[in-house]
Order: C-alpha cells, then sequence, then structure tokens
C-alpha cells in the first residue's frame, strides 16, 4: 500500500517539474509556432531587434503607421506582449513578438531560420538593441563588457547575414543599423561602447556598398542622447549639461526620422538639428582632440 503511494506521489512529482520546466522556458524563450498568424501578406514585415521599448518601439510604431506588419525580438515577454497589443489596437498591423536574448551564440539564427521557415514577406531588418551606459572598460567585468561587444555587434552582424536571402527576395529592402553619436569619436569614459558604435558605422558603410547590386539599402542611426530611461537624463545632465540638452530628441521623434530617412535610403541619420550639426564637426575634427576633449568631460564628478 505505502509503495503504491509512494509510486503515485512520484509520478505527480515528475509531472509537475516537467511542466513547471516548460512553462519557464517559454517564458525565458518564447517563439510562435503558429502559422495562422501569418495570413495577412498584404502588408511586408519589418523586424525589430529591440523593439518592445525606447527607440525600437518608436521604430516599431513609425513602421505601423506606414502599413508594416512587425516582428518584435526583446528577453522580456511581459514588455513584449504590452507592446504588441498597444501595436495592434492602434494601427492595422499584425504583430509577431519573440521573446530571445540576441546575445546568446545561436538567437540570431534561430530567429532568421523561423522567419525563412514562415517565408515573411519581410522588407526591413532594423538592428536596436544594444547595451551601454555610464561604467564601461576598467571598471565592468570581462563577461559584461563581452556580453556588450556580442549584443552590440555580433547580433547586428549575425541578424543581417542570416536574413539575408528573405531581404533580397523581397527587394527593394532595407537594413537599419542603431549605433550612436558615440560612435563617431572615441570616448575614453565609455570606450568600450563608443568602440562598437563605431564598428556599427563603419560596417555600416561597407555593406550599403556591398548590397547595393542587390537593391537592399542599409542605413545607420547615430542619434545623441534620447531620454528612455533615468540614467540616461542624469548622465546628460551631468556630464554635458545645456548643451546635452539641446541635443536631446524626444523618442518618437527620433523612431519617425529613422524610418522616414532609412526610406530615403540615407547613409548617416543623425536626429535633431543641434545634434546633426554637433556631428558634423565631430567627424571633421582630429580623433585625439575630440578623445582629450571626452576625458575632460568624462572627469567631471557627477551631481548628487
Ligand atoms: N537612449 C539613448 O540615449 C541612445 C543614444 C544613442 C544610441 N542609442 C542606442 O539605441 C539603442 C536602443 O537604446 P534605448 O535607449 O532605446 O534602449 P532601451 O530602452 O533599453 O531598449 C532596448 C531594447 O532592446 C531590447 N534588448 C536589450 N538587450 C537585449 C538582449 N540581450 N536581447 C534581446 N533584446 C534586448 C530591450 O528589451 P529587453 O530589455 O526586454 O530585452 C528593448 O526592447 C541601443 O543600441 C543604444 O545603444 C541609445
Amino acid at each position: 500500500m505505502r509503495l503504491k503511494w509512494l509510486t503515485i506521489s512520484l509520478i505527480t512529482l515528475f509531472f509537475c517539474t516537467g511542466l513547471f520546466a516548460k512553462a519557464s522556458t517559454i517564458q525565458k524563450d518564447f517563439i510562435n509556432t503558429q502559422t495562422e498568424a501569418f495570413a495577412d501578406s498584404t502588408h511586408p514585415y519589418a523586424l525589430i531587434a529591440g523593439g518592445s521599448k525606447g527607440i525600437g518601439y518608436a521604430i516599431a510604431e513609425a513602421m505601423a503607421h506606414r502599413n508594416y506588419n512587425l516582428i518584435l525580438i526583446a528577453r522580456g515577454l511581459d514588455t513584449l506582449i504590452a507592446a504588441k497589443q498597444r501595436l495592434e489596437s492602434a494601427y492595422p498591423v499584425h504583430v509577431e513578438i519573440i521573446a530571445k536574448d540576441l546575445s546568446f551564440d545561436k538567437s540570431a539564427e534561430e530567429i532568421a531560420q523561423w522567419c525563412i521557415d514562415k517565408n515573411i514577406h519581410l522588407k526591413v531588418l532594423c538592428n536596436v538593441a544594444g547595451f551601454g551606459g555610464t561604467n564601461d572598460y576598467l571598471s565592468l567585468p570581462i563577461d559584461t563588457l563581452r556580453y556588450m561587444i556580442r549584443l552590440n555587434i555580433e547580433s547586428m552582424v549575425t541578424l543581417s547575414l542570416t536574413l539575408l536571402p528573405l531581404l533580397e527576395k523581397n527587394s527593394p529592402s532595407y537594413i537599419l543599423n542603431v549605433a550612436s553619436m558615440a560612435g563617431f569619436a572615441p570616448i575614453p569614459e565609455k570606450s568600450l561602447y563608443s568602440a562598437t558604435k563605431a564598428a556599427i558605422i563603419s560596417f555600416s558603410y561597407s555593406l550599403r556598398y556591398q548590397l547595393k547590386s542587390k537593391n537592399i539599402s542599409v542605413s545607420c542611426l547615430c542619434p545623441g542622447p534620447v531620454y528612455t530611461k533615468p540614467s540616461i537624463v542624469k548622465d546628460t545632465k551631468d556630464k554635458l549639461g545645456w548643451f546635452g540638452k539641446q541635443m536631446v530628441v524626444p523618442v518618437k521623434k527620433v523612431g519617425e526620422t529613422a524610418v522616414r530617412k532609412t526610406f530615403k535610403r540615407r547613409m548617416i541619420i543623425v536626429p535633431g538639428g543641434f545634434s546633426k550639426t554637433i556631428s558634423v564637426f565631430i567627424r571633421i575634427f582630429p580623433q585625439r582632440w575630440l578623445a582629450s576633449l571626452y576625458y575632460q568631460i568624462g572627469k567631471k564628478p557627477p551631481k548628487e
């Protein structure tokens, strides 16, 4: 009798553990396996890596406004679901969501394979997800620095390459890579962040020529400060003062400008008149002057 109860308990425990494990996998790594969702082939798709919030969401909204269906990628499933609900209730588009960490080795390939299997009518790829912050090289653990390189550079390179067959098939098509004004010159305080953004700018310039014959246009968004989180507000005010405040562009405007200029096939996109003017000087001044200037700015103690 006791053996019978023990067996029943073990079987129940086994099933409960299995169900729990399955639920947490879905939460961590969610990808839609249904096909019905793709009945709408009337509108083309834009895939936005990092499209659940911030600049990525603003780009998603500007795309939806132009009747593009969307595929949004981010880690947090709840934020993705909220973004999908907001966009689908405001625009007549279908929004697909994929919860994945783009810094993982296989994520970009799995996403691309999923799009290819579903034969998505993909016309636009936006590589937005990125990691930075006030702390950088010398003050971060090596694993965090590797994460920055993997997310900012590797995921962009892999998604662009693996989705190339679909973009080519649906050409004319577009790739929008998100760098930063921080990529125009070395910033000692954010040395690795500015280096990853410089790599995105350089790569985008070259890729633009490599893909010209395939009718795929490549653009690179290089915004100044955009108030997407409190740390950016504080850093901008502390370090850049009056200049910083003039450079700030509202996130919605950044998304709208990025999409409008991507479709106009612009290479470098700097939203905001003031930031654009500053960026012209940054791009013509010698890098050693700018590194020295940024070094002085970086030494300013943060205000309490
Ligand atoms: N804000 C600025 O002032 C500014 C200025 C210049 C350039 N940029 C660049 O613009 C891009 C967006 O910045 P933001 O301020 O809009 O950032 P944000 O508000 O933090 O949004 C980042 C987006 O990327 C997703 N994401 C982050 N890490 C991810 C990962 N490992 N795997 C998959 N998705 C990930 C986020 O969702 P989850 O967190 O749920 O994953 C979110 O959807 C970045 O590349 C940034 O460097 C920003």
